[in-house]
């Protein structure tokens, strides 16, 4: 198979109707953080035990068509020793993996940040490949403030996620392209519209200008909601109609896969969410799905609490949270199918 094969075969697996993809890739401090949150110490055998109990869980090809991973659970195995790539590939769930290296400050740019991980990249992919990988993921950080993020912010982050992408797609490996709006702050609605505009708008700039095909990537950007701080909520249609106007003012038709992070939203408010825009607008040109890690994970990692004893409840748990989301991804959702486990 040539490059342009494989990256055809591998966006068609990932981007299938009523799918969607699971985040799994927290780095090692934050998935201490999750860890602790539910009492639970952050060792390697730990993180093999839960990220085997999500990537076994019986039934999961049915909701999901990828799973982004970190890059230390491409070598782990189930306890019978199979590796998790290939416990994935066995349910019809492509294998992906986040090659970012964290971030820092952006120097000129105060308060703006920055991803690391370029250099090295094309010859980590494949080593990558080699264990079973077939997507990346890259994840840039927008901070909203009144002077953030800074025009420079917002361009060599979109230089960076560009430069990412062409490297993965000259690899073989489809790029997801996370762009992330933070939700921390007050700011309103309109505001992270705004900037979320500004953003999307360089970022299919710059994947132009580095001949980045569009056919062959996944967008994973944040939803269109108002800071985490800010007095009023909004509704699932308020969210829907804000983030879906911005995607058509900034992302080309040709880009055949949106799949939202959840961002620090609550597990039902990012399907409610979801579930609005497939409902809403039934003539997008893209699919809209989903790629959460928190909204997925929180239920099933409090539900395990680090015991073998609450792997079957936990995956039960994790299959719920998938069958809501394949309902959202249709449009199907109604918050009164949460009651029904
Ligand atoms: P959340 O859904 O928890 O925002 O995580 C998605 C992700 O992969 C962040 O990089």
């Amino acid at each position: 198979m040539n490059t342009e094969e494989e990256l055809q075969r591998t966006i068609a697996q990932m981007v299938q109707p009523g799918k969607g993809i699971l985040a799994a890739d927290e780095s090692l401090p934050t998935i201490g953080k999750r860890f602790a949150a539910v009492g639970v110490d952050n060792t390697e055998e730990n993180r093999r035990g839960y990220r085997a109990l999500m990537c076994g869980a019986p039934g999961i090809g049915e909701f999901l068509s990828g799973v982004i991973l970190f890059e230390e659970t491409l070598e782990q195995t189930t306890d019978d020793g199979t590796p998790l790539p290939v416990v994935l590939a066995r349910q019809g769930v492509v294998p992906g993996v986040k090659v970012d290296k964290g971030k820092g400050p952006l120097p000129g740019a105060p308060g703006d940040r920055i991803t690391y991980g370029l250099d090295g990249l094309a010859e980590r992919l494949v080593r990558y490949r080699e264990q079973g990988a077939r997507f990346a993921k890259w994840r840039e950080v927008y901070p909203v403030g009144e002077r953030n993020p800074t025009p420079l912010g917002v361009e060599a982050n979109a230089e960076m996620l560009a430069r990412y992408a062409a490297v993965c797609q000259q690899e073989g490996f489809v790029p997801i392209v996370e762009p992330e709006v933070l939700i921390d702050g007050d700011h309103t609605l309109e505001r992270c519209a705004e900037v979320s505009e500004a953003v999307l708008h360089a970022v299919f700039h710059a994947l132009h200008r580095h001949r980045v095909t569009l056919e062959y990537l996944v967008l994973k950007p944040s939803m269109v909601i108002p800071g985490k701080e800010h007095p009023q909520k909004a509704s699932p249609e308020q969210v829907a109609e804000a983030t879906v106007r911005v995607l058509r003012r900034t992302v080309p038709a040709a880009v055949p896969g949106i799949n939202f992070l959840s961002g620090g939203q609550g597990p039902e408010e990012a399907t409610a969410n979801l579930n609005a825009m497939n409902a809403a607008f039934p003539g997008r040109p893209w699919e809209l799905s989903f790629s959460f890690a928190r909204a997925l994970q929180e239920p099933v990692m409090a539900a395990w609490a680090g015991r073998a004893r609450n792997v079957d409840a936990a995956q039960r748990v994790f299959l719920h949270r998938l069958r809501m989301n394949g309902a959202a991804r249709r449009g199907e959702y109604r918050p009164d199918l949460e009651a029904r486990p």
